[in-house]
């Protein structure tokens, strides 16, 4: 390691980003072996946090007294709350109607597992993108245990479960009762996961190339590093939203089974997601801190790269993509509740319980009466 100042490094070997702190007790969910553990005093430890969490508070540090400028960031109350909310999931639970939040957990759990998609990533030669040098910071360390540990924690590794394989613990716990893979599959193809993968990978470069923001002169592969960090950030961020529905959820004794155990369970993914959303921030700031150098030679304002960009993510996220998972969900209610007689009735029940629901033309407003913008 190598410190800048008194005693903060701020240069990781890829083996030091992903240690674990020694001698703690593992967590064990159903037999299944899960990544992280306890300390002595009992408390959780999230896995591979041993330096990674120091070095990015090095990192933050040391990019604050470069710039002084403010980290990247969207505040969480920019997100609508989880659909559906508390008061409807519960509603449903009491009505018998357990699948629509079976197919929630098991989405949550299946975005986690894709997370590890981010080690596949291809990165640019970074030092030549940018006129700055990028040493000591969380942006050149993206290839050397930041994407490595980030994968580990959402798909697991080795014999420890990762996020992925806990989500679908706690709702095998909480429903009693594991989904077999023939219905995850059903599930993912109704919730539009259904044809993932099984597109060209040279097509899709093609069409992303056709889409591009940024001018032709910057590499094409840095814009798609930013565009990536950028998605997967705000996903972060917005599934803390995610955690404390669940939680709420999977604690009520009175509604799923468990005694609370499927909570606990979300609880530690929750712990672990932290040192995820504060990497990808420092990483984002720091190359909108630089100036980026195209291939031509010519030089570009930061801001003006990672601003754009982070603006079409937001609006992706807030918008087009919320409304398709919203269109997703209440396809798994209606099905769930196509084979009541009372159907209609509980149907209408949980939209009023919302804060949003679809006009009969399939279009999505608030139950104000106000549009969903964003
Ligand atoms: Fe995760
Ligand atoms: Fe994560």
């Amino acid at each position: 390691m190598t410190t800048v100042g008194e005693e903060v490094p701020v240069e990781y070997t890829a083996d030091e980003l992903l240690a674990s702190h020694p001698g703690t007790e593992p967590l064990i969910v159903g037999g299944v072996r899960c990544h992280g553990g306890f300390d002595q005093d009992g408390a959780y430890v999230p896995p591979r946090t041993l330096n990674r969490v120091p070095a990015i508070r090095a990192w933050q540090a040391k990019r604050l007294a470069e710039t002084g400028t403010p980290i990247l960031d969207v505040p969480l109350e920019t997100w609508p709350e989880h659909y559906p909310n508390l008061g409807q999931a519960r509603f449903l639970l009491e009505q018998g109607v357990s699948q629509p939040l079976v197919s929630t957990l098991t989405r949550i759990g299946t975005v986690e597992g894709f997370g590890a998609a981010i080690r596949h990533v291809p990165l640019p030669d970074l030092p030549r993108c940018f006129d700055e040098d990028i040493e000591g910071t969380a942006l050149a360390h993206l290839g050397q245990g930041l994407y490595e540990a980030h994968a580990r924690d959402e798909a697991g590794f080795e014999a420890a479960a990762g996020h992925q394989q806990m989500w679908f613990a706690a709702r095998d716990i909480a429903f009693e009762g594991p989904v077999d893979e023939v219905a995850v599959q059903g599930i993912l193809a109704r919730m539009g996961f259904g044809n993932r993968g099984s597109a060209d990978p040279a097509e899709a470069r093609r069409q992303a190339i056709a889409a591009r923001i940024l001018p032709a002169d910057v590499p094409y592969d840095l814009e798609a590093v930013i565009n990536f960090m950028a998605r997967v950030l705000l996903i972060e961020i917005s599934a803390f939203h995610t955690f404390a529905w669940a939680e709420s959820l999977l604690s009520d004794t009175a509604l799923v089974a468990g005694e609370g155990d499927a909570a606990r369970i979300v609880s530690y993914i929750r712990q672990d997601e932290t040192p995820h959303v504060e990497y990808l921030k420092t990483a984002l700031s720091e190359m909108r801190d630089r100036t980026f150098v195209g291939e031509s030679g010519r030089r570009y304002p930061g801001t003006e790269m990672v601003g754009p960009l982070w603006e079409a993510a937001l609006a992706q996220s807030l918008g087009a993509g919320r409304q398709q998972s919203l269109a997703a969900l209440l396809n798994e209610v209606t099905l769930a509740l196509s084979e009541r007689s009372d159907g209609a009735d509980i149907l209408e029940q949980f939209h009023a319980l919302g804060s949003v629901r679809p006009a009969p033309d399939g279009s999505w407003a608030k139950t104000t009466g106000e549009p969903l913008t964003y």
